[in-house]
């Protein structure tokens, strides 16, 4: 038997992966299963996009490897996009660094920093791959909660209290996903100031902040933040371009480049047209954001009347393309209700368990299903619950 590396014993299968099988099965048997549960925009990217795409992959001259930092003409959009959006200066040349999706991004970053032993403070709940990726890269996570009654925000009381010595690393994440909790730059630069009080790597992972969201943030926007703080971004969830892979790495140009240092030996570049049709959604005005939101609203107000049927709790004030909701004192925890739901209701919707222990008592459900879907689902649930 071929023995796996020792680092993987510390990760399990993606839960959805292992999940997507089980609905996978469940549908062969006619089951029909309506998914809630994935953040995957249904909807495509601008038609300028793919128009750029289409143009540019036509070229005879567009085909061969790409530079290591990205095409100048990517770099610049994200710059300008952080200015004109989130009103922070960054050199397009020495500041910015386009990744293959912000996934790819969490692991470079804990590759570039982390030594065996080495420790990071993670959210719980919190994106479960900040977690795999700090495991596979040798360091240790330390949780730190995230309670409703603290607006989802870290509580720095706490933190102070906690043994930071060997702490090199933080992972921050808002709009919070999970629980939708919208960004604070009061809370932006709290963090700043104690990622400088304690030396500490403030790594903030922001793809969320376009969606059901009036103003966009970035840590970076914080005076003196790229002293301490790296910022994640992505075009999977704003310009409903997931399967294209299109992330970016922002903050000071010595920690870009101690980034490249590893990224540059796991892969070669990005497609050039790839890179020329994000720098085209990158530049889409308000009309664009504004249209996609509009669909996001409607499927939340459907998406309520569900959970209203469910019997769970909820904010209204989210963001990002999820619903949190604590579910009825009657179910142990969101792994019961989802799978009472998943089996007798044939709609699937993901146990906040998933997302770490401080979401036990909570599901998460995605609105990246149409109001149609989301309408059977209401219909199908009705009749169980
Ligand atoms: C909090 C968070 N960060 C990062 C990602 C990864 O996004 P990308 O598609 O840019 O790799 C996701 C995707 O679901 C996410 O929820």
């Amino acid at each position: 038997m071929m023995r796996t590396s020792k680092r993987l014993d510390s990760v399990h299968e993606y839960y959805f992966s292992q999940k997507l099988r089980e609905i996978d099965t469940l549908n062969k048997q006619g089951k029909n299963i309506i998914n809630l549960g994935i953040g995957s925009p249904d909807m495509p990217p601008h038609e300028d996009v793919i128009n750029t795409l289409n143009v540019e992959s036509r070229k005879p001259d567009v085909h061969a490897y790409q530079n290591y930092k990205g095409s100048p003409a990517l770099r610049n959009a994200f710059a300008n996009w952080y200015k004109e959006w989130y009103k922070t200066e960054l050199n397009a040349e020495t500041e910015v660094l386009p990744l293959i999706g912000s996934k790819e991004g969490i692991m470079h970053i804990c590759m570039t920093y982390l030594n065996e032993g080495d420790e990071v403070l993670v959210p719980n709940p919190g994106y479960p791959t900040y977690r795999s990726a700090v495991q596979l890269a040798g360091g240790v996570c330390i949780n730190y909660e995230l309670n409703e009654s603290n607006n989802y925000y870290p509580d720095f009381n706490t933190l102070e209290k906690t043994d930071l010595s060997k702490v090199k690393l933080l992972w921050a994440n808002y709009p919070h996903m999970p629980t939708g909790q919208q960004a604070s730059i009061n809370v932006f630069e709290q963090l700043i100031a104690f990622g400088k009080k304690h030396d500490i790597l403030i790594c903030h992972d922001n793809p969320y902040s376009f969606i059901l969201n009036d103003s966009p943030l970035s840590i970076l926007s914080v005076k003196g933040a790229k002293d301490v703080a790296l910022e994640l971004n992505s075009l999977s969830k704003s310009h409903n371009m997931a399967g294209w892979r299109v992330g970016v790495l922002c903050g000071a140009q010595e920690r870009i480049n101690e980034v490249l240092r590893f990224k540059s030996n796991m892969d070669s570049g990005m497609f050039l047209p790839v890179q020329l049709a994000a720098a085209k959604a990158l530049s889409l005005d308000k009309t664009w954001y504004n249209s996609v939101n509009a669909v996001y609203k409607k499927r939340r107000e459907k998406m309520y009347e569900l959970l209203d049927i469910l019997k769970c709790n909820y904010s209204i004030q989210q963001s990002g393309m999820f619903i949190w909701a604590k579910i009825p004192k009657k179910f142990e925890n969101g792994y019961a209700l989802s799978d009472k739901v998943l089996y007798e209701s044939n709609v699937f919707i993901t146990p906040g368990g998933i997302f770490g222990s401080g979401g036990d008592k909570y599901v998460r459900l995605s609105l990246c299903a149409t109001e149609q879907k989301i309408q059977e689902a209401v219909n199908r649930v009705k009749t169980v619950f």
